[in-house]
């Protein structure tokens, strides 16, 4: 019996996760995500077809695939509909390949409102969060006065559905000045979503079980990466949920010896989208340059991403906190031009070099960056399938890579197609699935 992976970012999201999963899904029969919402932004490419996906698994693109969105997602039920409609007009049909959990919480109207609010008061110390109303979402949850997607059953006018609803638009009218919004409108609103839902709602963690017992492979899809992860990553500057691999079991209700294998997905740089600490950093034109070639705006909101050297401090404090057997490098074409490239390997901290990520946000803001600079290619390797075309000095800096992350490169790609993909270890899942221990390295 084949293993199920979990495909995870190893940096601030973006690294180009809906790729690989796109890539690893001819493997699985069942792709399941397991927390955030629509801020996510998962592009693929497929021949001259473009496809972004924001809610739903990146695994839908694939006939005959199932796909799951965990109780651990939030999920608004208008952006969902608007991504189904989008992709029936690109050729994908959703049918009955979709079950979402009767315990994910939902994102309502309201919710979107409260983001922006908050995000106002908080002047100089925003987040820069997507405003798609996910954070508040789950603070409803962690309240305990949140709507989850089976309670949109509710059908009676003074059942608790109605109550919950009355409940909260009546503390967003306390907070929001100068509006008031009808509870009424929202709750009917409610109700004609669960119409269209209803087909797809069931017990996930159920289905998963018995999928599996089935002998059916699944591939746990993380969204937005370890450094926006609520409780692991970059703190206040991060998302509401665990992208982690600890959200995959109580995001989906399966236990961790489903989990059989874990991959990274880490850029051959390093982007952000939002305010928060990010170490490589870089203000002037090479950080355009990098922004520019790898195009490096937003999937879900079009922001402009800050652009820095690939930090291998960052990316090992992804291996320790998910475990990681093995990354993904990712847009490695995007340094085809450059002469020489900066690759961080520890934090200078009051004359000490630090060589694992601090915890502690005063530090991390006084943390320099140590590089070790290695020679670039200047030659093109976008599009490159074979380890061997790739240029020495690329296949050192891989190499080098490896070596100060402490995992091995499973995969590498060179370009947005599927087809734009080194697989450095062939094989990869049925070794997975054969043995634990990973074969030789690179080089
Ligand atoms: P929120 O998830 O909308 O609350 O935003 C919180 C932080 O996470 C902000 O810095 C966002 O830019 C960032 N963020 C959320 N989703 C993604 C993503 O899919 N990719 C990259 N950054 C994200």
């Amino acid at each position: 019996m084949r293993v199920n992976i979990a495909v995870i970012g190893a940096q601030w999201g973006d690294e180009g996760k809906g790729k690989i999963v796109d890539l690893l899904t001819r493997h699985v029969s069942v792709v399941a995500r397991y927390q955030g919402g629509h801020n996510a932004g998962h592009t693929v490419n497929v021949g001259d077809a473009q496809f972004i996906l924001h809610l739903l698994p990146s695994g839908i693109l694939h006939a005959g695939v199932r796909c799951v969105i965990g109780n651990g997602v939030v999920v608004d039920p208008e952006a969902l509909f608007i991504e189904i409609e989008t992709l029936s007009r690109q050729g994908i049909e959703v049918d009955d390949r979709l079950l979402i959990s009767d315990k994910a919480h939902v994102i309502l109207p309201y919710h979107r409102e409260l983001e922006v609010l908050a995000e106002a008061r908080r002047g100089d110390r925003k987040i820069g969060t997507t405003s798609r109303g996910i954070g508040p979402s789950y603070e409803d949850k962690v309240a305990r006065r949140g709507i989850r997607i089976a309670d949109l059953a509710d059908g009676a006018d003074d059942g608790p559905l109605a109550a919950a609803i009355r409940e909260n638009v009546s503390a967003r009218n306390c907070v929001v000045g100068g509006t008031e919004v009808d509870w009424r409108a929202v709750y009917a609103e409610a109700r004609s979503v669960w119409e269209r839902l209803e087909r797809w709602v069931g017990d996930a963690s159920l289905f998963l079980a018995r999928s599996m017992d089935e002998g059916a492979c699944v591939l746990f899809e993380g969204a937005q990466g370890t450094m926006l992860d609520i409780d692991h990553g970059t703190y206040p500057f991060v998302t509401s949920s665990n992208g982690t691999v600890g959200g995959i079991c109580t995001g989906l209700g399966v236990g961790p010896k489903a989990i059989g294998g874990v991959l990274g997905i880490a850029k051959a740089y390093t982007t952000r989208v939002g305010e928060g600490p990010l170490p490589t950093e870089l203000h002037g034109d090479v950080g355009n340059q990098l922004r520019e070639s790898g195009r490096e705006y937003g999937a879900s909101t079009g922001r402009p991403r800050r652009c820095g050297w690939y930090d291998a401090v960052v990316v090992r404090y992804a291996v320790r906190v998910n475990g990681l057997d093995a990354i993904a490098v990712t847009k490695l074409d995007v340094l085809d031009a450059l002469h020489e490239i900066p690759l961080c390997t520890g934090y200078r901290y009051r004359g000490e070099v630090l060589t694992e990520f601090p915890s502690n946000g005063t530090v991390l803001a006084a943390c320099e960056p140590v590089y070790e600079t290695l020679p670039g290619w200047s030659s093109p390797t976008a599009g490159v399938r074979r380890y061997e075309d790739l240029p020495p000095e690329a296949q050192s800096y891989l190499e080098r890579i490896e070596a100060v992350t402490g995992v091995p490169i499973a995969i590498v790609s060179t370009g947005a197609d599927r087809a734009e993909t080194i697989v450095v270890r062939e094989g990869l899942i049925d070794r997975w699935q054969a043995d634990a221990a990973m074969p030789a390295s690179v080089s």
